[in-house]
């Protein structure tokens, strides 16, 4: 299994952000782990440009679980491979709570993504209120049970276990804790796809840092990070990747 470092600018990014794209490239041009940048859409394609050729992987934040018709401001994953992505974030926390997205629109969104070609990089994780009523494990493996579709392999399917109260706070959880889920996701996919589950990769996510990286790279069934505001300097990521590449 090749580990994954994927970054998330979410909400950030501008045409002169893609000097960011190629500092990296130009201190990692070729990690021992597969490396994927998930700009906004309006930059896939000229990341893509920018980047031809190289070890970067591009991806979409979110995609319509349809192929194409009236959905005013939607984007279809066959569009996002169009422009260049092969991969699509599905099921971001940030998606489920800004615009209610269920497990259900999340599995059709992943098959959506599937058909394009794009591998589903689908995240998955509790509240703060559902860890402090040590109902994590509930949680996510229903969000896991109800999120992921029939047919999901290793090749086609990350998983990504993203601690709301994590996400852009500074806060992770221990390393035990991390621990635990990842060993619970693994079994849960293993009862469900057998042998297919120690292909998939499990990427922890939320505050994912330099200082903080090759601890968690550490951990047993921890096959990389989905890395949101680190992900947007070249050093910094840069950093997240090399630990990644060493682990
Ligand atoms: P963060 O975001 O690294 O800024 O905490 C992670 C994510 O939301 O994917």
């Amino acid at each position: 299994m090749r580990k994954l470092a994927a970054g998330n600018w979410k909400m950030n990014g501008m045409a002169a952000s893609l000097a960011e794209v190629k500092a990296l490239l130009a201190a990692h041009p070729d990690p021992a782990c597969e490396m994927l940048l998930c700009p906004p859409a309006t930059l896939i394609a000229q990341a893509a440009w920018a980047t031809k050729g190289s070890a970067l992987k591009l991806g979409g934040q979110d995609c319509h679980p349809k192929a194409s018709g009236a959905h005013t401001g939607d984007i279809a994953a066959a569009m996002l491979a169009d422009a260049g992505a092969s991969y699509v974030i599905l099921g971001h926390s940030e998606r489920r709570a800004d615009h209610g997205e269920t497990d259900a629109l999340v599995l059709s969104k992943a098959q959506a993504a599937w058909a394009a070609g794009l591998s589903a990089v689908i995240c998955v994780g509790e509240t703060e209120a559902e860890r402090d009523d040590a109902r994590t494990l509930d949680v996510v493996g229903s969000q896991l049970a109800g999120s992921v579709p029939e047919g999901a392999t290793g090749a086609n399917t990350v998983i990504a276990y993203e601690p709301v109260w994590a996400i852009g706070t500074g806060r992770t959880p221990t390393l035990a804790e991390i621990a635990e889920v990842h060993a619970f996701l693994r079994n849960r996919l293993a009862a469900r796809f057998g042998e297919e589950a120690a292909e998939m990769r499990l990427l922890y996510g939320g505050s994912v840092k330099p200082s903080n990286a090759a601890e968690i790279f550490a951990i047993g069934d921890v096959d990389g990070a989905l890395v949101g505001g680190a992900s947007l300097k070249a050093a910094d990521f840069g950093a997240i990747v090399a630990a990644l590449a060493a682990a």
